[in-house]
């Protein structure tokens, strides 16, 4: 190992993107699948496995819904939140915020409630067991209708203090932000922080939707900004969060190779760029796997690295007494 990779590996982490049901592994999917008596098109984790080959965001959001269908009760949810903070923990993830799609289990008979529960009560446990600080953020599938987005915020607001912000996720092109305007307006007078996934597959102009009409405090992707000078210029100015996600974007096929990834750019740029996983369990790697593979390709410096790395305590939602003690954890390992 080079000693960039030893500094990588052991240094500690903070994780602004991934969604919960992205980290449901092969082998716990067909345990569950068992368990539950759900039928999937595979007979073996091997067969499941060999099915993850993506050439864009929906041969992917297809199998990604297929996959959640196995997770009914609050224990499988219990089950897989745990799993992704042991892992976490292994890779030195110091805070991580979450993602959750509770319309891809509401539509299909599983109640918010169930979902919530099985989550935040791993989350607790994570924290008193593992030292882990998360928070939670709910996104909409911006497939479905702004009604059904209405309905699952109504839902959200039983449950205010257990889920910090609101976001945007699901097939990106033809599902504008502006279609969620009102819903968005709602979810910021109720007091929720407001992200969206935005500029992954999507065109610059959706980014400037997620920035003046949803007012958004950070965007998930964010890499086709970088088509827009004045777009990009504005994120710099603003200090806007972007959370990409390298092997994602990889996989994806947003790039065709690792050495054409924007992230080095971003950085030179002087956007506020982080690193994160998005759905571990399809892409192939969790936090540390995307460092190390961006950093790789790219050739980023130790510096790099730790510019990346202080972005996302700058831009994560831990409150400030939070994000203090992650500055401090994260310079004594610099130092
Ligand atoms: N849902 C899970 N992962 C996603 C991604 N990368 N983009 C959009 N929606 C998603
Ligand atoms: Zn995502």
């Amino acid at each position: 190992m080079t000693a960039l990779e030893s500094f990588i590996t052991d240094m500690p982490k903070v994780e602004l993107h991934i969604h919960i049901e992205g980290s449901l592994m092969p082998a716990m999917m067909f345990d569950l699948s068992k368990r539950n008596n759900v039928t999937l098109p595979y007979t073996s984790v091997a067969e499941i496995e060999a099915a993850y080959n993506f050439s864009n965001l929906q041969d992917f959001l297809d199998l990604y819904y297929q996959g959640m269908s196995v997770l009914h009760t609050e224990q499988d949810f219990y089950d897989l939140t745990s799993a992704y903070l042991k892992k976490s923990a292994e890779q030195n993830v110091r805070h991580t915020e979450i993602f959750f799609d509770p319309q891809g289990h509401t539509e299909r008979g599983i109640a918010f409630e169930t979902v919530l529960n099985g989550i935040t009560r791993a989350l607790e446990d994570g924290k008193k067991n593992l030292g882990i600080t998360s928070l939670l953020i709910m996104c909409f599938l911006r497939h479905l209708s702004e009604d059904s987005a209405f309905a699952t915020l109504e839902q959200a607001l039983l449950y205010k203090e257990k889920i910090i912000g609101v976001g945007l996720d699901s097939s990106e092109n033809g599902h504008p932000p502006s279609k969620f305007t009102r819903v968005f307006a709602k979810a910021r007078e109720e007091g929720f922080l407001i992200v969206a996934h935005a500029g992954e597959e999507g065109p610059p102009e959706y980014v400037h939707e997620a920035l003046d009409l949803l007012k958004v405090d950070r965007i998930d992707h964010g890499n086709r900004s970088l088509e827009d000078d004045a777009l990009t210029a504005r994120l710099a100015k603003e200090g806007i969060g972007l959370t990409v996600c390298p092997l994602s974007n990889l996989k994806l096929c947003g790039v065709k190779d690792m050495r054409d990834h924007p992230l080095k750019k971003m950085i030179e740029l002087g956007l506020m760029a982080t690193v994160n996983s998005d759905d571990p369990a399809y892409f192939g790697g969790y936090m540390t796997e995307n460092y190390l593979d961006v950093a790789k390709a790219l050739n980023l410096s130790r510096d790099d690295i730790v510019t990346l790395a202080g972005n996302s305590i700058g831009v994560s939602f831990a409150s400030d007494a939070r994000k203090a003690e992650l500055r401090e954890d994260f310079q004594k390992y610099v130092a």
